[in-house]
């Protein structure tokens, strides 16, 4: 149940532990980045992001959050408009469909995500499927969800790399069969995603 819980949880700000000699989460079969209707892009893979790897997250594609690369959900505060729904492409099928996937947002500009993945929509459609792609982080692309060189124009800001501070996981020798943590750097009290 509380496997469930976390494995459900999107943004990775909940995560967990075992230590009853069950299985820790695994990363899923499809790497997948699933384009959220007026927020937040959705990834579930093995994520190598800076110096952590994580399987959940969802990063900032309105240009609004204050914890890029990742959604703070800022795009409810600022009204960011963007299909969740964008045009399908006729791609072959990759040959793997897992493994690492890095990602590296980079200086003022987009996201650059390299490893099999499948970009997805909203309600599960496939639009991509790719080894090598640029997604808009800046909100302005005339493309969305991939970037199409406008952040240039909009003076779009945004350091490269991860931001994110260390996770804040509650000391190993807690007395439990699991550690059920919020990822603090990731987490914000208003609904993310
Ligand atoms: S990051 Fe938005 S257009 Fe490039």
């Amino acid at each position: 149940m509380i496997v469930a819980i976390a494995e459900s949880c999107p943004s990775g700000a909940i995560t967990y532990i075992r230590k009853d000699a069950g299985p820790q989460e695994q990363p899923p079969v499809v790497n997948t980045v699933r384009i959220r209707e007026n927020g937040s892009l959705a990834l579930h893979a093995e994520i190598v992001l800076g110096d952590e790897t994580s399987f959940r997250a969802t990063l900032c594609r309105c240009g609004a959050s204050e914890n890029k690369p990742f959604c703070d959900g800022s795009h409810n505060k600022s009204g960011f408009a963007a299909t969740g729904e964008p045009a399908l492409k006729d791609t072959p099928a990759l040959d793997a469909r897992n493994g690492p996937l890095t990602v590296t947002p980079t200086k003022n500009g987009q996201l650059k995500l390299e490893g099999n993945l499948e970009i997805v929509t909203g309600t599960g459609h496939t639009v991509d499927r790719t080894q090598r792609t640029f997604l808009c982080r800046c909100g302005h692309s005339a493309n969305k969800p991939f970037c199409d060189g406008t952040h240039k124009k909009v003076g779009f800001v945004g350091q490269s790399g991860a931001a994110a501070k260390a996770a804040n996981l509650p000391p190993q020798g807690e007395r439990s069969n699991f550690i059920v943590a919020q990822r603090s750097w990731l987490y914000r009290p208003a609904r993310i995603g």
